[in-house]
């Protein structure tokens, strides 16, 4: 391959990230979309090294995008998306928080509401029928869409690839749970880019809950450095710090006990819960940010 027509190395991952997963779709993937690949030839040894690590990461996304493809189809997505049982107990505790974070108007009157990478939809279907949010969940491809079409056919849905977002504060409340761009892969740059996208999205005084795990860790994103990049970012107003999923699902019945309880909590779960479990065991992280009024 031509050196200059190769995709540069400071072009952000993202747009490479779409090159391949396209290519994963369709089914074309070649060894080497971007041209990155070490024996693509290139002349300093600083050079190979930095491609040498982003081939590694690509073929990592191709595998991901690949696991897309066969759950979505029709086969079983239970491992890959919340059942309807799971979104009932996620949602009231996903409410909770932000309200209990200060967020508790994006659930004030008819509000806007987006599920990114919505799975089979279920946890947005929950979100619609205990709030006043007008839901629409979003996937990335046809097979995501019909998945959502075929799960909870009254959904509004969309096609919406994180990578590429571009709406502007459109929304009012924004979920983005388990997305495999932030839980399968180790990219700060493009994670926090894909984070900035969301923020824009957001109307003023919105709300984005991110909840990731750290099953493939250290293949996943670096929660805490994102939210302290973005405690740091003027259109933000707020962002909590990383909150245990299962601290939150079992602390709806304590939330008299307000914010304090939940951090005191929270702190002592993040040490206990891992010697309970064991080292295997991943957790789940909840996040929220709260975008400046007007
Ligand atoms: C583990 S599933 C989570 C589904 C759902 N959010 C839930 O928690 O039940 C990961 C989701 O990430 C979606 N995804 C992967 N890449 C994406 C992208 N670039 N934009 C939007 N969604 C993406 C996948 O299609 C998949 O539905």
């Amino acid at each position: 391959m031509d050196t200059k027509s190769r995709v540069p190395y400071q072009v952000g991952l993202d747009q490479e990230y779409r090159q391949v997963i396209c290519g994963a779709i369709s089914g074309q993937l070649q060894n080497d979309p971007a041209g990155l690949s070490p024996q693509s030839g290139f002349s300093d040894d600083f050079g190979f090294l930095l491609k040498w690590r982003k081939w590694q990461k690509l073929k990592q996304i191709n595998e991901v995008a690949k696991w897309g493809r066969e759950w979505q189809k029709g086969g079983d997505w239970s491992p890959h998306s919340s059942s309807m049982a799971q979104a009932r107990l996620l949602v009231p505790a996903y409410i909770e928080f932000v309200r209990v974070m200060g967020g508790g108007g994006a659930f004030r009157g008819e509000r806007e509401g987006l599920d990114l990478g919505a799975g089979a939809g279920c946890i947005a279907a929950v979100l619609q029928s205990v709030s006043t949010l007008r839901m629409t969940a979003s996937e990335w491809n046809d097979d995501g869409l019909n998945l959502i079409h075929r799960e909870n056919p009254d959904l509004p849905a969309r096609l919406i690839d994180l990578t590429s977002f571009d709406d502007q504060q459109k929304w009012d409340f924004i979920l983005c749970r388990e997305l495999y761009p932030f839980t399968r892969v180790n990219s700060f740059t493009d994670q926090a880019e894909m984070v900035s996208r969301i923020v824009d999205a957001l109307k003023p005084g919105g709300v984005f809950l991110l909840v990731g795990s750290t099953a493939s860790f250290p293949h996943c994103a670096d929660y805490d450095l994102l939210a302290d990049t973005f405690r740091k970012d003027g259109r933000v107003r707020s962002v909590s710090s990383i909150f245990l999923e299962a601290v939150l699902v079992r602390f709806t019945a304590y939330r008299f006990l307000g914010r304090f309880g939940y951090v005191v909590t929270n702190a002592i779960a993040r040490v206990l819960l891992p010697l309970v479990k064991g080292r295997k065991w991943a957790a789940i992280g909840v996040i929220a940010f709260q975008k400046r009024g007007t």
